[in-house]
């Protein structure tokens, strides 16, 4: 499932939610760690990424199946460090401030999501929440019902999946020697 809020709360409680028992979640924005509280205390493995030096100094101190990266989320250096730490991830969660720049959130939401196919994404921002309430799918090719038991539904599996090039250069010259820990 692909979920978009937009409160913080909201952003919390549906963390709650989501992760399951021993999930991989990979976490874009944690900022000083509050949503990774919540996914660290059910999560198997949780690998947070935050540009921030407040977040990496909040980091310093945190659970076991917490790794942090301090990086910038929109760069493919950053999804390279992730792909050494895991390729699984069942719950992808971005939050790189609710309220601002859809475009960049939902340009990070949809690369990291294609490289990692979580079953669940969660995205915090208002700009993508108020383009779909605005937006009327308006041709029968587009508007089709997806099957209830689809299990790839937290990524966009049916649509711009073209690899971008450099991503894709990357991700082929690895795919030799990733393993999965
Ligand atoms: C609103 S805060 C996150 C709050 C946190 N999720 C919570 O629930 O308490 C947004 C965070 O996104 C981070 N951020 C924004 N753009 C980013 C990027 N391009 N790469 C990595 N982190 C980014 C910021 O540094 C900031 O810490």
């Amino acid at each position: 499932m692909i979920s978009v809020v937009y409160a913080q709360q909201r952003y919390h409680k549906a963390l709650e939610e989501l992760v399951k028992p021993g999930d991989t979640v990979i976490e874009i924005g944690p900022h000083i760690g509050k949503s990774t509280g919540i996914i660290a205390k059910k999560a198997g493995k949780v690998i947070a990424i935050d540009k921030s030096e407040q977040a990496e100094e909040a980091f310093k101190k945190c659970p076991k199946n917490v790794t942090f990266i301090r990086a910038d989320a929109r760069f493919f250096s950053t999804v390279d460090e992730v792909l050494k730490l895991t390729k699984k991830c069942d719950v992808f969660a971005i939050d790189m401030g609710g309220g601002r720049f859809p475009d960049t959130v939902f340009k990070v939401w949809a690369i990291w999501s294609g490289v990692f196919k979580p079953r669940d994404s969660l995205i915090r921002n208002c700009g993508v929440g108020e383009f779909l309430r605005r937006a009327k799918v308006d041709d029968p090719e587009i508007d089709k019902t997806f099957p209830k038991d689809v299990k790839d539904s937290g990524w966009l599996s049916q649509t711009g999946r073209k690899t971008p090039s450099q991503l894709k250069e990357g991700l082929d010259e690895m795919e030799n020697w990733i393993v999965d820990i």
